[in-house]
């Protein structure tokens, strides 16, 4: 029996709902494949902020910094929205990757053939999308010095952010982009804005000089508004995207909605090998049906699905639960952001029953 120390980071809005049914599937294939998890919950996000006065209390990134890997819901919600910065909910995940040093983000976004019609795309533009967005997450103008409103001279205030990347910062995503890439179709678009800036100058440059180490990687570049643009005409031109954490953050949005819902869709943080990864849905709290058991799990058990294939290596695991995702939705069931004509709705809780029955 191998045994797993498994992060709980139930969060806020439908986090606590979906997160059950993902518990409920891990059990379940546990018990088949001889895996064991002992989960550990923990505050995080505006739940934290309300019992502990902070997003991300230290003892929640201590719990994580000891277990395998850390399973997310998500966090926020308007009741937090009009906290300063430094205490809304998104600081907390923020504080998460920085203090686990997630610096690489795997956000796969490829369209299953049960839900094209739940795309805004046409079905000729979307068929057969699959696309893996490699997201640097702890540098770029997220965490770059200096940052802050200050006030000039004259009085008047002044933003500031920094969009600031070394060379190492590259290279090391680059790699983790090369290397996804080879494992696809072999194909890797770095994206950029370096006709315009210098940080992004030197971001191609280093990714140009790395693909020698790759001769089997087809590396090609767009400029980040192109990018957006090639997107939504042809997705298809894409296998995988390297780019830096802003970039990364509206791609991946995009990319996440040729999928027809970003309901679907599980994402992998990862640090150097040996630190815990965090595994979680691409969407967010949803505030608006929390607590009336509407939410869709499926991208949260996608995600326990990636939190075995690259945070614990059970690839088989893996493959039980993406298989069980297909077998629900061969069947026909829809939670409201899937819905289509003749599907037989049903809700979060529901769906999770379905799944643990594929199982
Ligand atoms: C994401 C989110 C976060 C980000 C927010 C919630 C801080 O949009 O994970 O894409 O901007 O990275
Ligand atoms: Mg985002």
């Amino acid at each position: 029996m191998t045994n797993y120390q498994i992060t709980l980071l139930p969060g806020d809005g439908i986090g606590p709902e979906i997160l059950d049914v993902a518990v409920a599937v891990l059990n379940r294939v546990g018990e088949k494949l001889a895996l064991q998890f002992e989960f550990k919950t923990a505050l995080m996000g505006g739940a934290a902020i309300d019992a502990t006065g902070v997003p991300l209390p230290d003892e929640t990134l201590e719990i994580c910094r000891n277990s395998d890997a850390v399973l997310l819901a998500a966090i926020g919600g308007y009741k937090w929205d009009t906290l300063p910065n430094s205490l809304r909910p998104e600081r907390g995940l923020l504080g998460l990757r920085a203090g686990l040093g997630l610096f690489a983000n795997l956000r796969p976004a490829s369209i299953l053939p049960q839900l094209i019609d739940a795309s805004s795309l046409k079905r000729e533009v979307v068929e057969g999308v699959d696309i893996m967005v490699v997201r640097e997450l702890t540098g770029g103008i997220y965490f770059g010095q200096p940052r802050g409103i200050f006030e000039t001279e004259t009085g008047e205030k002044r933003g500031v952010n920094t969009m600031v990347y070394s060379e190492s910062e590259v290279e090391r995503i680059g790699r983790v982009a090369f290397e996804a890439a080879r494992k696809r179709s072999g194909r890797l678009c770095s994206v950029d804005k370096s006709n315009v800036l210098e940080v992004s100058q030197l971001w191609r440059d280093r990714i140009t000089q790395l693909s020698a180490e790759y001769p089997d990687v087809e590396l090609s570049h767009l400029y980040v508004d192109n990018a957006a643009m090639q997107l939504l005409r042809a997705p298809k031109q894409f296998d995988t995207i390297v780019t830096g954490n802003l970039f990364g953050d509206i791609l991946s949005d995009a990319a996440a909605m040729l999928t027809g819902s970003i309901g679907m869709l599980p994402s992998a943080s990862l640090g150097v090998a040996g630190t815990p990864g965090v595994f979680e849905p691409v969407h967010g709290s949803a505030p608006d049906i929390a607590g009336q058991d509407k939410a869709n799990p499926i991208a949260q058990v996608l995600s326990a699905a990636m939190m075995l294939r690259y945070g614990l290596n059970e690839p088989t695991a893996a493959d039980c639960l993406e298989q069980a995702v297909q077998t629900v939705l061969d069947a026909g069931y829809r939670t409201g952001d899937i819905m289509s004509v003749g599907m037989k709705p049903v809700g979060c809780q529901a769906m999770g029953e379905a799944l643990l029955a594929a199982l």
